[in-house]
């Protein structure tokens, strides 16, 4: 079997081209070296075994080039963040996705299955329930609420602050960000598009994803690692809202678990499923994790109750029941996952931090604000 990974340079998709080979796999890796996420090039994990195109998803010439023999694809290429690059996010991920479809039908390539990265973005502000009106998908906050500090989210109906639930795959679609509704057509052209094209096809709405290789450069995405560059160079971590905020954050091995899963199991065939752990994590318990684990417990993170960024999710935990149903789960608890990243970064030698520049370009462009009250 021959498998192209998209964004095989990436955090997710290197992990899944070591599985793969591993497997017996013969593997092409599509990625165009993404210069937020690789400023020195190609990484040095890329392996030898596997055929390496410097490409872009946003070229049919290029995805014509990459399937040639491709029996299975894993799209995990894609631009992610909160910056208002509006149309890249659609541009690299949605239109992306379109031109891998379009090139397979354009060329008639024999592809059997594709498994694409999806995100729980795509749900917005998640599930909650009212202790009165029951089961609630809000709105995302509104600015007032935000800058009144009242961080939990309240009941449309009555107001009272709602208990946050696990997220299940059947919440409707409410993504607000350009990344959300980029992802959501990344999965509706693969689960509908590839349904008509008669190619099995899989959404993975992944968790907030960790581990080793995750950028140690891009100051945009991957909260591990910003808070691991500013604490291993003397510098508390910036918490926004409460720091009570919570993710569900998933190691890496287990995203890739999920997509070979997947890509065997023909019973996930055009259908969404969440994959992470489902463990409700708050911001401050990773943040004092990681202080832990680097030997930093002196730095006291700068969680100040004011900065916030206007639309962000409250309670974020996806419900991977349904994936586990079929027979996969996530093994690896959090402790355990970053011990393999604090591993991996301490093999780096110094790291940079890029996130207090980042931070006042954010604040400029008024995706990080400060609460006017706290001011
Ligand atoms: N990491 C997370 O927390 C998370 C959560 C939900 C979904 N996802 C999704 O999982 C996938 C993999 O994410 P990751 O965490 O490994 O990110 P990553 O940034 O480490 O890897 C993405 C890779 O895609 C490449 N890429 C970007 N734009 C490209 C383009 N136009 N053409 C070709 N290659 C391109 C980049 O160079 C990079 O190597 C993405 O689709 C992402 O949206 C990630
Ligand atoms: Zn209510």
């Amino acid at each position: 079997m021959h498998a192209l990974v998209t964004g095989g340079a990436g955090l997710i998709g290197s992990h899944l081209v070591d599985a793969l080979l591993a497997r017996g796999y013969e593997v092409t890796v599509l990625d165009n070296l993404e210069p937020q996420t690789h400023p020195l090039g190609k990484p040095p994990w890329i392996p030898a075994k596997a055929r390496f195109i410097q490409g872009d998803v946003r070229s049919l010439d290029d995805w014509k080039t990459a399937l040639d023999g491709v029996h299975v694809i894993f799209h995990q290429a894609a631009f992610g963040g909160f910056t208002p690059e509006i149309s890249y996010y659609l541009d690299a991920n949605a239109t992306g996705t379109a031109l891998m479809l379009e090139a397979i039908s354009r060329h008639r390539f024999p592809v059997q299955k594709i498994v694409a990265a999806s995100s729980q973005a795509i749900y917005g502000e998640g599930t909650y329930e009212c202790p009165q009106h029951g089961t609630q998908y809000p709105q995302p906050r509104s600015l007032s609420q935000f800058e009144a500090g009242r961080w939990e989210v309240e009941c449309p109906l009555c107001g009272q602050a709602m208990l946050p639930l696990r997220i299940a795959e059947d919440k409707p679609y409410d993504g607000k960000t350009p990344y959300a509704i980029s992802k959501f057509a990344t999965e509706r052209l693969v689960l509908n598009t590839g349904k008509q094209m008669e190619i099995p096809t899989v959404a993975l709405r992944y968790s907030v994803t960790y581990g080793p290789r995750q950028s140690i450069y891009n100051p945009y995405t991957g909260v591990v690692s910003i808070f691991s560059t500013r604490i291993l160079n003397g510098l508390p971590p910036v918490i926004y809202e409460d720091g009570q905020q919570t993710r569900d954050f998933t190691y890496v091995g287990d995203i890739v678990s999920a997509n070979i899963f997947c890509m065997e199991h023909e019973e996930c065939n055009w259908k969404p499923f969440n994959a992470g752990r489902g463990e409700r994590i708050t911001v401050k318990r990773l943040v004092g994790a990681l202080l832990k684990m680097y030997n930093r417990e002196d730095l006291e993170p700068e969680c100040s109750g004011s900065q916030y960024r206007p639309g962000d999710a409250r309670h974020m935990v996806p419900d991977p029941s349904r994936l586990e149903s079929l027979g996969w789960s996530a093994v690896t608890v959090i402790e355990e996952g970053l011990g393999h990243y604090a591993n991996w970064i301490a093999e780096q030698g110094g790291v940079e931090e890029y996130f207090s520049e980042a931070q006042k370009r954010l604040i400029e462009l008024n995706v990080v604000r400060s609460r006017k009250a706290a001011l």
